[in-house]
């Protein structure tokens, strides 16, 4: 009887779950899709195509940042010349809209899809975002170099001139200029010094110091060495916690939400991904990481009950134990989100390749199996799934879920 049922539930199971290739195309296209919007300004991302419950018909400088990073791998990869003519695409957007008066400089997180600084009220500045811009794009003019093309990155990339006119430059001179200062972290909603956004501040300054230093541009790469050594200094001091690893903010400025006590967040996770191959401060096998990721992955576990109603496959990560962003209202109770889910497996590959070992490839292959779980398994992902029924919910088709699918592959070394 047993067999027989096992047999019948078989098919059902293995059959309607996509390959992780056939999720890398969806995820691709529909990248491309919210990169391309005739409504929007050339080479700008919508960060979901919904407008209303939620509005995500917005262009986030982090999102896109991290878009792109997943293009430029996949370029690096592919060499596919559609993909190239893209990113020059939204590095001429970036360029326009980095000359755009906002609130908060190049700090302003959100802006309209015609390239001006959003209007509204909103958690600014987050200084996340040129950070991630620069290393972004610090790959590319790497990419550029090998392949010969000098000009167009002394051009648009980096020019060593003060005041700044080139894109990169102009990233790497707010970062070394403002990183002391609070700001709000990636889920915009605390003021504070985060671990996520210092992280990525330091990675580029590293990475930015060693272009110019390439590029001739001497005296502003030791600039830039000086400032990413003070903050590594800063982020070995202050972010360590015997309980759980690496805590998420050191410091809030007007306490912040009020109910997020536990410190423990995803965000440095997402660091961590987010900043490698670069930054080498936290080896993904070091003792503070290792307890990190346990105290996350126990919290998580516990915290949703659709990790007890599938315990065969990965867990199902969300941002912080503390969340009531359900996708609509603050009102409300945290889901698991697909980035962080994902996230967790691609950790898993690089602690594997960091060590030469193949001991996390069971690990690796659950959290990929419980994202395609939770997809509509006809390569669509919203932004999060619901904690007790796992259905998906908030932003449709969000490009930070399918982007971050997307690097994971790509990092883990399984896209063919
Ligand atoms: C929208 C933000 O993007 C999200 O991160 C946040 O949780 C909610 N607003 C509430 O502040
Ligand atoms: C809310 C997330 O908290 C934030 O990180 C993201 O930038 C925006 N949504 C847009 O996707």
């Amino acid at each position: 009887m047993k067999t027989l049922f096992a047999l019948l539930l078989l098919p059902t199971v293995v059959w309607s779950y996509p390959s992780k290739e056939a999720q890398f195309k969806s995820s691709l296209k529909t990248v491309i899709a919210n990169s391309t919007k005739p409504d929007v300004r050339p080479g700008m991302v919508i960060a979901s195509p919904s407008r209303s419950n939620p509005d995500y018909y917005y262009d986030w400088v982090r999102d896109t940042a991290l878009t792109y990073r997943s293009m430029i791998d996949y370029y690096e990869l592919k060499k596919d010349p559609k993909i190239k003519k893209m990113i020059f695409t939204w590095i001429e957007a970036e360029a326009y809209r980095q000359n755009q008066p906002t609130f908060t400089g190049l700090g302003e997180p959100k802006y309209f899809i015609d390239g001006s600084g959003y209007t509204g009220g909103w958690g600014r500045p987050q200084n996340d975002g040129p950070a991630l811009r620069a290393i972004s794009m610090i790959k590319f003019a790497r990419l550029l170099l090998k392949e010969g093309n000098q000009d167009y990155v002394i051009k648009v990339l980096y020019h060593g001139v003060l005041p700044a006119d080139s894109v990169i430059k102009k990233d790497l001179e707010y970062t070394a200029h403002h990183w002391r200062e609070p700001s709000f972290d990636l889920w915009e909603e605390e003021m504070g010094m985060h671990f996520y956004t210092m992280l990525s501040q330091f990675t580029a300054l590293q990475e930015g110091a060693k272009l110019a230093q390439e590029l001739g541009d001497s005296a502003a790469a030791d600039f830039y060495r000086l400032q990413a050594s003070s903050i590594e200094t800063y982020l070995k001091d202050s972010f360590i916690d015997s309980e759980i690893g690496i805590k998420a903010t050191v410091r809030r400025v007007n306490g912040g939400l009020g109910y997020k006590d536990s410190n423990l967040d995803v965000a440095p996770l997402l660091a961590l991904l987010h900043n490698s191959p670069y930054q080498k401060l936290f080896l993904f096998n070091s003792a503070p990481v290792k307890k990190y990721i346990q105290t996350l992955k126990s919290r998580f576990n516990t915290l949703y009950a659709v990790n007890k109603a599938y315990p065969d496959l990965g867990v199902s990560i969300g941002r912080y134990p503390e969340d009531r962003y359900d996708g609509y209202q603050t009102t409300g109770t945290g889901n698991p989100w697909f980035l962080t889910t994902i996230a967790l497996g691609e950790y898993y590959c690089h602690a594997g390749q960091e060590t030469k070992s193949t001991k996390f490839d069971d690990l690796v292959q659950k959290q990929f199996a419980r994202v395609l779980f939770h997809s509509d398994r006809a390569g669509a992902l919203s932004e999060q799934f619901n904690h007790v029924t796992g259905i998906m919910q908030g932003a449709e088709e969000l490009t930070w879920s399918h982007n971050a699918f997307m690097t994971a592959m790509m990092r883990c070394k399984l896209l063919k």
